[in-house]
């Protein structure tokens, strides 16, 4: 349990203004540095030529897990070391606000979860967390295996005319449909057709991801959303959206049921018509919520929940293609456990957790790939951190950006042995550098769920973040993601059609391919 401030403390404008100044002049004058932290001048190259998360991972090899990096005028602390982000994320939640992020986001999500300031952030996390209550996500088990029969139905077609198939837009496709349909019981029916509200919301979505690369924000400035085509469309997408988030919220409120929210957490799902999650928002007794919070919610969901779940699953496919005789394995627990009867019956709860190597799998696309690779904070009051670089004090200041690298993390030679190595097996045993001051290693026996998680790992594996901010979607995600694995392997072989070396990374809100994950199927004969 968190203990949750009544207030956080406020940046004001001139704290920030007063910040940069400062930092531009020990970054380049001869002023030592405040914080103590090592600096760093990047290369410009590294702000053009790739994306961000893989240009930091030298500096870290470099400089070690805290350093401050400075390109041209903007300066922001990097933490890629467990104890120091454990700090930051569990012991000092509220001592950091989401920065540039929710800059960004406000316009896509307003008050949503993830950009919402400290007071809105409190009262909707309260409100949506007992919604993904252990009745519903069992529920959600058949939801994931209703959607995936669908695709299985859709790579059929493809399997037996022997077609490339982008394995990437598929698996982005069943996300959507599941999320659309578990949050605000809407059928995208994206893995069967195409229709504006998808198109709108990929754009949308693409827009977030050009809004989190670009440096300027251009889009606030007066009359951009006229005059500047691409911020023409991305309002007349908006409107689109919004026109059908706010049917369905009156769609919702008009058969309000209105019940106790113990009454609806032991709600009997298989008679409930619309299980998702705003009927169960709609319905709870009190519930003081206004449209456009709701609004705010729901949007929130689509965007967190869509594009990381099918980011996983493109880069578990993507691993696996290159190691048959793990997917051996894979296949083997998974017709242990299902048999091999139907091949297009979906795995029950039970049986998920039978199947821990497929589960695994799942976690170490999400060691390799994190979703996202960076977590963005600003600090809104000093934060002594427990270590620094060698043996310096150093201290993050108010007002300071700054990056936590979970793909540093993740990759730490430090931490893990072969980091670059996909290997999911590595999660069977525990293992500890003792190199690593005050870091407890990996250790099994601690894990509560199905799945490896930060608690485990001492803070070397935050797929979902940690602390109050972490996500609340992590049980629905990983079963969800599970689901589509085991289903699709269980039915189809697969033949990656390029290079691994030429699939190459791009970065939006998550890692995506360059170019797509093109691969042939073969129906599996059993
Ligand atoms: C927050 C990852 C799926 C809803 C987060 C954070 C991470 C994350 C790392 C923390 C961000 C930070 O600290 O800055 C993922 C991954 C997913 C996934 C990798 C899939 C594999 C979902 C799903 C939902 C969801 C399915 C909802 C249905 C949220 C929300 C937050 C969040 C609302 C903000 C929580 C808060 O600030 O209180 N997610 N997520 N996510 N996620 Fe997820």
């Amino acid at each position: 349990t968190i203990l949750l401030p009544d207030e956080v403390k406020d940046l004001k404008l001139r704290d920030i203004i007063s910040l940069w100044i400062t930092q531009i002049l020990q970054t380049y004058g001869d002023k030592p540095s405040s914080d103590n932290a090592p600096i760093v001048e990047g290369e410009i190259d590294d702000l053009v030529g790739g994306p961000i998360f893989l240009a930091l991972y030298p500096y870290f090899r470099k400089y070690g897990g805290v350093f401050k990096l400075a390109f041209g005028p903007k300066v922001f602390m990097v933490l890629s070391d467990p104890v120091v982000v454990k700090e930051v994320l569990k012991e000092k939640p509220f001592s950091f606000d989401k920065g540039v992020l929710a800059e960004i986001l406000e316009p896509i999500m307003g008050q949503g979860l993830i950009p919402a300031p400290y007071k809105v952030w409190k009262e909707r996390r309260r409100a949506l967390v007992p919604g993904f209550h252990k009745a519903w996500l069992d529920h959600m088990v058949g939801l994931f295996g209703h959607c995936n029969k669908e695709l299985l139905k859709n790579l059929e077609v493809q399997a037996k005319s022997g077609a490339v198939v982008d394995m990437e837009e598929r698996f982005c496709s069943v996300s959507l449909d599941i999320i659309g349909l578990a949050v605000f019981n809407y059928d995208f029916g994206s893995v069967t057709k195409e229709s504006p509200i998808i198109s709108a919301v990929y754009n949308c979505l693409q827009e977030a991801a050009h809004r989190s690369t670009f440096y300027v924000p251009y889009w606030d400035l007066p009359l951009a959303d006229v005059l500047v085509p691409r911020q023409r469309k991305f309002k007349q997408n908006m409107t689109v959206i919004n026109d059908t988030l706010n049917g369905l919220i009156k769609q919702a409120q008009q058969m309000s049921y209105t019940e106790d929210l113990e009454e609806l957490q032991k709600r009997d799902y298989s008679k409930v018509k619309d299980p998702s999650l705003l009927r169960f928002l709609v319905d709870v007794r009190g519930a003081d919520v206004t449209d456009s919070q709701l609004r705010d919610d729901l949007m929130t969901m689509l965007i967190a929940g869509h594009e990381t779940t099918a980011a996983v699953l493109t880069w578990a496919l993507f691993c696996l293609t290159q190691k048959p005789e793990l997917v051996k394995k894979v296949v083997q627990e998974i017709d242990d456990v299902m048999g091999t009867d139907d091949l297009n019956r979906p795995p029950t709860y039970e049986e998920i957790e039978k199947m821990e190597l497929s589960r695994f799998c799942v976690a170490e696309a999400l060691r390799l790939y994190p979703e996202p690779p960076i977590l963005i904070r600003r600090c809104l009051e000093d934060v002594p951190l427990p270590r620094g670089a060698g043996d310096r004090d150093i201290t993050l200041i108010k007002g300071m950006d700054v990056f936590i690298s979970v793909w540093n993390l993740h990759r730490s030679p430090e931490c893990w042995e072969n980091p670059d190595e996909y290997d999911p097996e590595r999660f069977k045993k525990p293992f500890k550098n003792p190199g690593v001051k005050d870091w407890a290693g990996y250790n099994p026996d601690l894990l509560t769920g199905l799945y490896p998680n930060e608690i485990a790992s001492d803070y070397a594996f935050i797929p979902f973040g940690a602390g109050a901010r972490k996500c609340i979607g992590d049980q629905f995600a990983t079963l969800e993601a599970t689901i589509s694995l085991v289903m699709t392997l269980r039915k189809f072989t697969f033949n990656l059609q390029k290079d691994p070396n030429e699939i190459g990374m791009e970065m939006g809100a998550t890692i995506h391919t360059a170019g797509g994950l093109p691969c042939t199927l073969k129906l599996r004969e059993v």
